[in-house]
């Protein structure tokens, strides 16, 4: 495994990093796939309080207990459900952030969260007042850092400007490449980490049946998957082409990919040990697969 500083923070975070939101509720070898992935080197976990309404945070603190203070886990806040159950709502106020720390903390099993991120954000909200919610939680020591999972340029920006965020999650992948256009640049020059996701593209690059993908119609995404096995030969697989893609870029700090069995943990790994992507190939590949940009939110 190799490990990189997330951010301005003090934590060097696998490049690997595990995305809980796969997991399914009452899986039978969920221990196991936490303990391959540790004895694997992944020291750092994504997880959400809106994953499964809490559960998939249940799930992840009562596996990582015994060796908690070896690993980084990272979850989010600022959806709300709603009392009915039937959705939820946009919540970035300085009362719920406080207040749902404290659900996290319980169902994580544990007295700190070492990165706490936004799950979102717009540019309508109040954003001084977001921010002082998760100072506060870092003052009080119920979190290490916070960060913010958005891939708004506007929101990006005030967040860089206003607030001491260590990190950015990003969708980043041969199929969603908005975030070269400006955020990656302006991340890595601010000493912010990036924490690619969907970097497969849910599966869509690898072996999903193709379907339209943001302003992609299905056969450009059928064309990428195509490329990226063709790229791959003996040297990669697939996916650990679709990874390497996204490490070529020098902002990325970790890819957060989505596990869910043991196969996909150790195909996943093996990026690590695969050979990156040649220039000529990753020419190759942004020259036949169009780049796409934001539209809103700029
Ligand atoms: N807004 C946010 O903050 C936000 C949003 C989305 C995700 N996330 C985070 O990012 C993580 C990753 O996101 P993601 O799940 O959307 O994207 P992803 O990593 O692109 O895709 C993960 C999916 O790809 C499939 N997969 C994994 N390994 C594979 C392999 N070796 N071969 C073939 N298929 C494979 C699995 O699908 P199957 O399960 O169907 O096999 C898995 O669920 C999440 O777990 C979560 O932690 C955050």
């Amino acid at each position: 495994m190799q490990y990189r500083q997330l951010g301005k923070s003090s934590i060097q975070v696998s490049r690997i990093g595990f995305g809980c939101m796969s997991l399914k509720p009452g899986q039978p070898d969920l221990q196991h796939l936490i303990d391959l992935a540790i004895g694997n080197g992944i020291n750092f976990f994504d997880t959400a309080d809106l994953y499964n309404k809490g559960l998939n945070e249940e799930m992840i603190g009562a596996t990582l207990k015994q060796k908690r203070k070896e690993l980084y886990i990272a979850t989010k806040v600022g959806n709300q459900w709603r009392p009915d159950g039937s959705g939820w709502d946009w919540n970035p106020s300085k009362a719920y952030i406080i207040q749902s720390v404290e659900g996290s903390l319980k169902r994580l099993q544990t007295d700190y969260i070492d990165l706490y991120q936004l799950h979102g954000g717009t540019i309508g909200d109040p954003i001084d007042e977001t921010i002082e919610a998760f100072e506060t939680l870092q003052k009080q020591g119920k979190i290490r850092y916070y960060g913010i999972s958005s891939i708004r340029p506007n929101v990006i920006r005030e967040y860089i400007k206003r607030s001491n965020i260590v990190s950015v999650m990003m969708q980043y992948s041969l199929l969603d490449r908005r975030p070269e256009e400006e955020c990656l640049q302006l991340l890595e020059k601010n000493n912010i980490g990036v924490l690619a996701r969907g970097t497969i593209a849910s599966g869509l690059l690898i072996n999903k049946p193709a379907t339209d993908y943001l302003d992609h119609p299905a056969e450009t995404v059928s064309a990428a998957a195509r490329e990226l096995e063709s790229i791959s030969l003996r040297e990669r697989t697939a996916v650990q082409s679709a990874i390497g893609f996204v490490f070529s870029h020098t902002s990325i700090t970790a890819a957060i990919t989505g596990i869910r069995t043991t196969d996909q943990l150790l195909e996943i790994i093996k990026t690590i040990d695969s050979p990156t992507l040649s220039l000529k190939t990753y020419q190759d590949l942004i020259k036949k697969i169009p780049p796409n940009f934001y539209k809103d939110h700029r």
